[in-house]
């Protein structure tokens, strides 16, 4: 298989409140990426719309993510950071695979059958289309590796059967225009930790969520100290005390969540927390829970705060990205047109 220059993308939708499991389950996993590859991260304000955004919101969420990006440590000098509006070709490559991908596969993603639930007549067509637009995402810089949510597993796996397909159905003219033999990578996701899934603090069960009617059931990245530590006091719990091995979890969502939470929140495992913790109330491991919890987001939680006091600084950033990232996409997309057959362009 031809091989391909290592390079990590992911994608955030700004579509507000930021919790727990955004910070966890990518951004986290982004600061980290930034010592062993070259990265670009996306503020994906085009998927966000596939859902009604009001404007205003969507200009003042979009900055949000990338105050919390830099707050969580993703350097935007030494790596990408811009918003996918800013870079025409993610809408011009999404056009070439919406034409590659087919119907059926799409009609087989569950994100859009429950996001668009029961009343599908009335979903937006982006809402169908978004896993096309995501695949443009990644392919425009020949990604190889994406770091995803276990919720995104399914649009990385649709991501390679368009690269593959593309791939193939082009095969002729990709070699005959020097391409080799892909002209696609085909994407790793990479999907790992304590906390791919950090789940609501209501209900063990449930998937911690921006749309949960109560702000109890998930951790803000904004919240300030009292608030992390009030509401890491009130998650619900069983009465029985933490087990001490990794098997005495099952069948216990809360406890599996919060040691999950406290694991990542530590860079270690649930082994090791349980052999802490193990044979102690919640009473004793919460306030740890609480004060770890603390130490690690509410330094975040201040520095978005510095930096969305100042959005000139924050849209210089994204610009710079977009600059970036455009040179890199439009370079992709010329081999597309001419892989093709569209004739002219840059
Ligand atoms: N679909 C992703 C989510 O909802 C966001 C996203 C869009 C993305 N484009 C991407 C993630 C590309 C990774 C790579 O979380």
């Amino acid at each position: 298989m031809k091989a391909f220059k290592p390079r990590v993308f992911s994608g955030v939708q700004p579509t507000g409140n930021l919790h727990l499991g955004n910070y966890l389950g990518a951004i986290a996993r982004f600061v980290e990426m930034q010592n062993s590859h070259d990265c670009i991260y996306c503020v994906v304000d085009m998927h966000a719309i596939t859902v009604w955004q009001d404007p205003k919101e969507l200009a003042r969420n979009t900055r949000e993510v990338t105050a919390a990006f830099i707050a969580a440590g993703i350097d935007p000098g030494k790596h990408i950071v811009f918003n996918q509006s800013q870079v025409h070709e993610h809408a011009e490559l999404a056009w070439v695979f919406n034409c590659v991908a087919r119907m059926g596969w799409l009609s087989r993603m569950t994100q859009f059958k429950e996001k668009a639930g029961k009343d599908r007549e009335n979903a937006s067509v982006g809402l169908f289309a978004y896993p096309s637009l995501m695949a443009a995402d990644i392919l425009l810089y020949l990604a190889t590796h994406v770091p995803v949510g276990d919720d995104q597993k399914q649009h990385l796996e649709l991501t390679r059967d368009i690269a593959q397909k593309f791939n193939n159905d082009f095969a002729e003219s990709i070699a005959a225009h020097g391409y080799g033999e892909a002209f696609f990578p085909e994407t790793e996701p990479l999907i790992q930790g304590p906390a791919t899934r950090v789940m609501s603090l209501r209900e063990g069960t449930k998937k911690m969520s921006k749309s949960d009617a109560s702000d109890y059931s998930r951790i803000n990245l904004t919240d300030d100290a009292d608030m992390i530590a009030l509401k890491l006091r009130k998650a619900k719990t069983d009465p029985e005390p933490l087990p001490s091995e990794i098997a005495g979890l099952k069948g216990r969502a809360e406890a599996d969540n919060l040691i999950g939470i406290y694991a990542a929140l530590a860079g270690t495992t649930k082994e090791a927390v349980i052999a802490e913790f193990g044979g102690s109330q919640f009473s004793a491991f919460k306030p740890k829970l609480a004060d770890l919890a603390v130490e690690r987001l509410a330094p975040i939680a201040g520095e978005m705060r510095r930096l969305l006091a100042d959005p000139a600084h924050i849209d210089a950033i994204l610009k710079d990205g977009a600059e970036r990232a455009s040179a890199i996409a439009a370079e992709t997309m010329k081999g597309v047109r001419e892989v093709v057959g569209f004739v002219g362009g840059r």
